[in-house]
C-alpha cells in the first residue's frame, strides 16, 4: 500500500569472500521485520540490502580461487540474493558496489570532497587489517609470541602498509560530531554502544586514509587511476546510490534520503557512525537518522568461526526446523542489540513452548470449538463482561504497543508484548471453560470464543512481520481478507463479522520432534519398558521446558526433559502406566 510516510531501512552490505551465515541473516531479518511492520502500517517502505565487492580482502579470495574477481563475486553475490528469497526478505532493492550507477555515485560524493576541501593527497604509513579493511593505531594493536600482530578490538592480522595515499581530513569533523550526537540522541542505538563510539570521538580523530594503490579491485579515483578508493568510502556510499545520488532531484532520493535506520552488527559501528556521517557532512548531504548496532550470536557457548568450523548456515537450519520459526526464534531469544548464544534446545524449547503450547494451541481449540459448536462460522457475541473488555482492550492495544518496541528495534519487547496477550488468552479460556458453556449457557458460549476470535486476529496480525507465511494461514483461518490485513484494520471498528464462514481448522506449529536426537539421548540407555511420572519437577529457565521426575519398570528413577519425554513416547520407547 502507498502512503506519504516513508521509510527507508538498510543493511550492511554483505562482503562476497565467504557464504552467508547466520549474522548474514539476523541483520537482514531484523530490517525485514521493520520493513514488513511498517509497510503494513501505511508507510511506502525502501527496504535495500546488498553485497561489498571490492577490496583487498574480496581480491585475495578471488586468487585463491584462481578466478577473476568479478566471476567470483558474481557467484558469491548471488548466494546472498538467494539467501533472501529463502529468507523471505521482502528487500525492494539489492545493490552489487560493482555495478555502473555505484561507480558513478562514489566518484561524484569523491568529487564533493575533493572540490569541499576534505580530501588531500599525502602517504600512509601505518596498520592495517586485510580482514576488517580497517586501517589500525599502533595502540589498538598487540604482538602476540609467534611476532605477528593483531588488532585488539578484532583478532584479525594487521600489516605494515606504507603507500601514497589521499586522505580524509577525519580530524576537522570531531567537535561537529560530538555536537550532532548530542543534538540527536537515538542516533546510536542501544545507548551502551553510544558511548562507545562517544568516547572514541573524545580521544581525537585522525585524518583517515581513503584510497589504496597496491591492488587493483576497486573504484578508481577520478583523475588519477593509481588510485583505487578505499573499500569502505566505497562501501557506504551504496546507501545513497540506491536513492539515485549524484542526482538529488530524483524521486527516490527525495523521498528516501536520509535514511531512518542502518542496521549493522556492532562490529562495524564506528564505519557506521564516525565515518559515514563525517562524509555525508562534509559532502553537505544529510545524515541518517539512526545507527543502530545489534550483538553478535555465538553457537553453543562457542565464538562463530570458520576456522572452529562451528558456522551456523541458516539454510540447513531452516531446512530442519522451519523458517517462521527460525525467525521467530532469532527476534525473541535475546533482547535485540545484546550478544547471544544459539542453542538448539533453545529452539526447539522455544518452538515446543511459546509457538505449539502458547500460540497454536490457543488457536486450534479456539477454531475447533468454533468449528464444531457454532456451525463453522463467526459467533454472535452478546453482551461483554468485565473479563472480555478487559481480553479486547488488551488485543486492540497490540498494534501500538508493538509499534513503540518496533520504533526502537526492541524486536523481543514486541514479541514479549503479543506473549503477554498469547498467555492471557490462553488463561481466559481455561477460566471461561466455553466447553462447559456449550450446555450450560450456549449464548455466552458464543460471546466468549467470539472475544477469543478477536484476540487472535489481532495477535495474527502484529506478528505478519515476524511469521507471515504462519501468520497468513492463521488469518486465513479466520477468513479476514487480504485487504483487511493491513493495521488499520486492527480494533473494533473493523471487527470480525457474525456468520462469517470459516475453513476446517488445521495446526498452525504442531510440536517439534528432533528423532535424530531421540536416537541419540535414548540409544543403549536403557529406558525401554513402562514408566510412571512421579513428579514434575521444575522448569529448565532457558528452554522453558518442565523436566519430570519419572519411575521406570527397572525402579530406577529418572529426570527426564518433556521434550525428551514426549519423543519417546511418539516413538514407543517408553511407555506411560497409570500410577
Ligand atoms: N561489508 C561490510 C559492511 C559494509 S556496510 C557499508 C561487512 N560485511 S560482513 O559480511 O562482514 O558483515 C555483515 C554483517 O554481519 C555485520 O553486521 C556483522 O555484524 C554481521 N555478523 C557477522 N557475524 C555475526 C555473528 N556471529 N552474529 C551476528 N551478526 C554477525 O562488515
Amino acid at each position: 500500500m502507498s502512503g506519504s510516510k516513508s521509510f527507508y531501512v538498510t543493511t550492511p552490505i554483505y562482503y562476497v569472500n565467504d557464504k552467508p551465515h547466520i549474522g548474514h541473516a539476523y541483520t537482514s531479518l531484523a530490517c525485514d521485520v521493520m520493513a514488513r511492520f511498517k509497510r503494513l502500517d501505511g508507510f511506502d517502505v525502501k527496504f535495500l540490502t546488498g553485497t561489498d565487492e571490492h577490496g583487498q580482502k574480496v581480491e585475495n579470495s578471488a586468487n585463491a580461487k584462481g578466478i577473476a574477481p568479478q566471476e567470483f563475486t558474481d557467484r558469491v553475490s548471488q548466494n546472498f540474493r538467494d539467501l533472501a528469497g529463502f529468507m523471505n526478505f521482502t528487500n525492494d532493492d539489492f545493490i552489487r558496489t560493482t555495478e555502473e550507477r555505484h561507480k558513478k555515485s562514489c566518484q561524484a560524493l569523491w568529487k564533493k570532497l575533493l572540490d569541499n576541501g576534505d580530501i588531500y593527497l599525502g602517504a600512509y604509513k601505518g596498520w592495517y587489517a586485510v580482514r576488517d579493511e580497517a586501517f589500525y593505531a599502533e595502540d589498538e594493536t598487540e604482538k602476540k609470541p609467534d611476532g605477528s600482530r593483531i588488532a585488539i578490538a578484532s583478532g584479525a592480522e594487521v600489516e605494515w602498509m606504507e603507500e601514497p595515499s589521499y586522505f580524509f581530513k577525519l580530524s576537522a569533523w570531531g567537535d561537529k560530531l560530538l555536537a550532532f550526537y548530542e543534538a540527536n540522541p537515538d542516533f546510536i542505538l542501544p545507548k551502551s554502544r553510544k558511548n562507545e563510539v562517544i568516547s572514541f570521538v573524545k580521544g581525537g580523530l585522525q585524518d583517515l586514509s581513503v584510497s589504496r594503490t597496491t591492488f587493483k579491485w576497486g573504484i578508481p579515483v577520478p583523475g588519477d587511476d593509481e588510485h583505487i578508493m578505499y573499500v569502505w568510502l566505497d562501501a557506504l556510499t551504496n546507501y545513497i546510490t540506491a536513492c539515485g545520488f549524484p542526482d538529488t532531484e530524483q524521486a527516490d532520493y527525495k523521498k528516501f534520503w536520509a535514511a531512518d535506520v542502518h542496521m549493522v552488527g556492532k562490529d562495524i559501528l564506528r564505519f557506521h557512525a564516525v565515518y559515514w556521517p563525517a562524509f555525508l557532512m562534509a559532502a553537505e548531504l544529510e545524515l541518517p537518522k539512526r545507527v543502530f548496532a545489534h550483538g553478535w550470536w555465538t553457537n553453543e557457548g562457542q565464538k562463530i568461526s570458520k576456522s572452529t568450523g562451528n558456522v551456523i548456515d541458516p539454510i540447513e537450519l531452516v531446512n530442519k526446523y522451519g523458517l517462521d520459526q527460525v525467525r521467530f526464534f532469532l527476534m525473541r531469544e535475546v533482547p535485540f542489540g545484546n550478544d547471544g548464544d544459539f542453542s538448539r534446545s533453545a529452539l526447539m524449547g522455544r518452538m515446543n513452548s511459546e509457538l505449539a503450547n502458547d500460540l497454536g494451541n490457543l488457536c486450534q481449540r479456539v477454531l475447533s470449538m468454533v468449528n464444531k459448536n457454532c456451525g463453522a462460522i463467526i459467533p454472535n457475541p452478546g453482551a461483554y463482561s468485565t473479563e472480555d473488555d478487559t481480553m479486547l482492550a488488551s488485543a486492540y492495544g497490540l498494534v501500538a504497543d508493538v509499534r513503540e518496541s518496533i520504533d526502537v528495534q526492541s524486536f523481543h519487547d514486541a514479541l514479549e508484548k503479543v506473549w503477554l496477550v498469547i498467555r492471557a488468552a490462553n488463561a481466559y479460556v481455561d477460566h471461561q471453560a466455553p466447553w462447559k458453556l456449550k450446555k450450560e449457557d450456549p449464548a455466552r458460549m458464543e460471546t466468549v470464543l467470539y472475544v477469543l476470535c478477536e484476540t487472535i486476529r489481532h495477535i495474527a496480525l502484529v506478528l505478519q512481520p515476524f511469521m507471515p507465511t504462519s501468520m497468513d494461514k492463521m488469518l486465513d483461518l479466520l477468513n479476514v481478507s487480504q485487504e483487511m490485513r493491513q493495521f488499520e484494520f486492527a480494533g473494533a471498528e473493523h471487527k470480525l463479522v457474525t456468520g462469517t464462514s470459516l475453513p476446517a481448522p488445521e495446526g498452525v506449529f504442531p510440536r517439534f520432534i528432533d528423532h535424530d536426537e531421540l536416537d541419540k539421548s535414548f540409544e543403549g540407555k536403557g529406558y525401554e519398558g513402562a514408566f510412571v511420572i512421579t513428579s514434575c519437577l521444575r522448569q529448565n529457565p532457558k528452554t522453558k521446558e518442565t523436566i519430570f521426575e519419572i519411575e521406570l519398570s527397572t525402579g530406577e528413577s529418572e529426570e527426564l526433559n518433556s521434550l525428551d519425554l514426549e519423543k519417546a513416547l511418539k516413538k514407543g520407547v517408553l511407555t506411560r502406566v497409570e500410577a
